[in-house]
């Protein structure tokens, strides 16, 4: 037997309440009344209740511009070109460098300093530190930016800032170095300390235009072998304080310095 739920019972009930009081103001008798009920109550049980169909609306594909298929088809520059076209400009430099005739003499460390300038720098500072990707190292320039040795030490040890960094001294001739934006330097921390220290030596006696007189205590120091390491990061200071250590155990370093500091005064 099927069981009639209670709330179809109730609408039945609740149809056929409304029947009766229609037919009530009409003019049939009650046992017509009642069959109307009977036949009228029957499809408000049955009939299934409608919703309205949910109509998806689909937009036709817009059409697609002439110049958007235009873009889409033409040949685009390939994504390793812009590298390349960024770094054009400094190895066009690096083979102009290499051109320019070296100048130095053949002993010592700073003839040394030749070698390692040759294998390492002049490719962007040129052969005879006329400069390219980086300022020009000579006619005295390199020690104008660097008066002292342990601040040019620390650079070619650090490499370069970046750029619009002001580097050097702040006073210096014709206006504080500011790093270019052109082409960074790179640290040079994996050279042996000697290998630093003869460039340095080199770059300030042919660029720098200064003595070696001047500069015989560095000298003594790079023929004795003791430096320390220098690691990428290190300080002017903490060069400078090295060096006081080597000199302070080295007569002959020791008189060497203290002359070129009565110079300096004088
Ligand atoms: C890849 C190129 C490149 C190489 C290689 C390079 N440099 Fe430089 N160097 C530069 C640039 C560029 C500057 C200027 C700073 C800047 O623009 O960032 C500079 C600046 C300098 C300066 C400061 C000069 C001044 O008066 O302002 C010195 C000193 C120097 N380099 C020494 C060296 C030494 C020594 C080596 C080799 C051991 C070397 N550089 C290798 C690019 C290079």
């Amino acid at each position: 037997m099927v069981e009639i739920p209670d709330y179809l019972l109730e609408r039945s009930r609740e149809a056929r309440a409304q029947l009766t009081g229609a037919a009530s103001g009409n003019d049939a008798t009650g046992s017509d009344s009642a069959e109307v009920t009977a036949s009228a109550s029957e499809p408000t049980i049955t009939e299934p209740v409608v919703t309205e169909p949910v109509i998806e609306k689909i937009e036709p594909p817009k059409p697609i511009a002439p110049w958007v298929t235009a873009a889409q088809e033409r040949k685009k520059i390939p994504v390793w070109m812009a590298p390349v076209a960024l770094f054009l400009p400094i190895w066009a430099f690096m083979i102009w460098g290499t051109l320019e005739k070296p100048t130095y003499d053949d002993e010592g460390p700073v003839a040394a300093g030749g070698a390692v300038y040759d294998a390492n720098c002049s490719s962007c500072h040129g052969a005879g530190g006329g400069g390219g990707v980086g300022y020009q190292l000579n006619e005295g320039e390199v020690v104008k930016t660097f008066p002292d040795v342990e601040s040019h030490i620390a650079w070619v040890v650090n490499g370069s800032s970046p750029a619009g960094t002001p580097y050097g001294d702040s006073n210096r001739e014709g206006g504080q170095r500011i790093a270019q934006n052109q082409g960074v330097m790179p640290g040079f921390a994996a050279l042996e300390s000697i290998e630093i220290l003869e460039v340095v030596l080199y770059e300030r006696v042919t660029h720098g235009l200064e003595g070696t007189q001047q500069l015989e205590a560095y000298i003594l120091w790079a023929e004795s072998g003791e430096l320390p390491e220098w690691e990428d990061g290190i300080s002017p200071q903490s060069i400078s304080a090295s060096f006081m250590e080597f000199v302070e155990m080295n007569p002959e370093a020791l008189e060497a310095y203290e002359e070129t500091l009565e110079e300096a005064s004088s």
